[in-house]
């Protein structure tokens, strides 16, 4: 299957200036499995998430049985991952890492189940691009945990059925709308992540300045928290900025002016929004008179593709007031124009002219 036919196109190489991406970079990969809690108790914020998993956790164990079928939905960079390795690390059973491209043939996926050890979790990255045929294979699996594999073509295929042992799976995605229902029903337990308060994040900045042992103040961690963009994935990443330019402007510890000056080094502003951020907002006002814009067009624009516009930028910045999503298009609010420091009224009323204003262009 192609990837289209699922809605979304191929990656394209992200602008280098990113540092707010909540994707992560090879770098963030490398750091990542260090400053990963390892059990539910670690991981912070998400309260009512981290409740309901503790108790479906908890009566699992209890039973002695593998836990249901869980699915983790939200935006990149808040945890999906690391709830699963929790998930495994709590449950004390092992887990399988792999991603929904990945699995091509109905073959790849009996080769992962049928070694997965008791009860034990397999984790399916981006689930939303399972392959229909892998996906179909999937439910007798989810359901009755066993599989029927056709072995050969033509005259002398014959079928295998497979028993498999209790096994969880465990999806992750940052688009749950492109899961197809029958997906989804087969979940037991379907939980979604929300962008991190403030002062969730400032935590999760100190106990990860503990584990990269720099000293920080209270301060500053908020400050970083502030401007993280409600991701821990962002946070932790501004803070090894962060931690860099203090070894080298400073004596190494991490303080409110030097936090300030970093990140107007990397150019992330109060609000957290960065040079692609930006980007977009002053695209949309004054290419577009603040719209209504289509998708398709402010991605040309920006030099960015559609689905990460959609997927990566426009969540916070809807979230935080400063883009409306119109059947029409994108908006720019009130709040974007202040923001870049942009007049929000018409052109015409701007210079006082009393005419009619433009009519924006589409
Ligand atoms: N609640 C939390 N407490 C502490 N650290 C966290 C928490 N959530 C995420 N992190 C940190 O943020 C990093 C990114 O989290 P993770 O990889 O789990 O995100 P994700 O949702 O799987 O992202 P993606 O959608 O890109 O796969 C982790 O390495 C971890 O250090
Ligand atoms: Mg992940």
């Amino acid at each position: 299957m192609t990837e289209s036919s699922k809605g979304s196109e191929p990656p394209v190489p992200r602008h280098p200036a990113r540092i707010a991406d909540p994707a992560p970079s090879g770098e963030d990969l490398q750091e990542e499995s260090s400053l990963r809690p390892l059990s539910l108790e670690e991981f912070v914020g998400q309260r009512a998430m981290r409740d309901q998993l503790g108790i479906f956790l908890g009566a699992a164990k209890r039973r002695g049985e593998a836990m249901d079928h869980v699915l983790f939905h939200g935006p990149p960079g808040l945890g999906k991952t690391t709830l699963a390795a929790i998930l495994a690390h709590e449950m004390g059973v092992e887990i399988t890492h792999t991603s929904g491209p990945v699995i091509e043939r109905p073959g790849d996926l009996a080769g992962l189940l049928t070694n997965l050890g008791p009860r034990g979790i397999l984790f399916v990255d981006e689930i939303h691009r399972l392959s229909p045929v892998v996906e179909e294979y999937l439910y007798p699996a989810l359901e009755d945990f066993t599989l029927d594999i056709l072995l050969d073509r033509g005259p002398s295929a014959r079928s295998l059925k497979i028993n498999l042992e209790r096994f969880t799976l465990v999806g992750a995605t940052t688009r749950s709308g492109l899961l197809s229902s029958p997906l989804r029903a087969r979940f037991g337990v379907t939980l979604r992540l929300d962008y991190y308060a403030a002062e969730d994040l400032a935590r999760i900045v100190e106990r990860s300045a503990r584990i990269l042992r720099v000293t920080i103040a209270l301060d500053a961690a908020l400050e970083i928290a502030r401007r993280a963009r409600g991701t821990p994935r962002v946070a932790n990443r501004l803070l090894r900025r962060i931690r860099d330019f203090a070894l080298i402007r400073a004596d190494g510890a991490i303080s409110l002016a030097v936090t300030c000056e970093a990140l107007r080094l990397l150019e992330v502003d109060e609000r957290g929004l960065d040079e692609m951020d930006r980007r977009l907002l002053d695209a949309l006002i004054t290419k577009y008179q603040g719209g209504p814009v289509g998708l398709g067009t402010l991605a040309v624009v920006v030099g960015e593709e559609a689905g990460t516009l959609e997927d990566v930028y426009e969540p916070y910045l809807i979230q935080e007031g400063f883009l409306k999503r119109t059947a029409r298009g994108r908006e720019a609010t009130p709040l974007a124009y202040r923001h870049l420091g942009l007049d929000s009224r018409a052109p015409a009323e701007a210079e006082g002219a009393g005419g009619q204003p433009e009519l924006p262009l589409r």
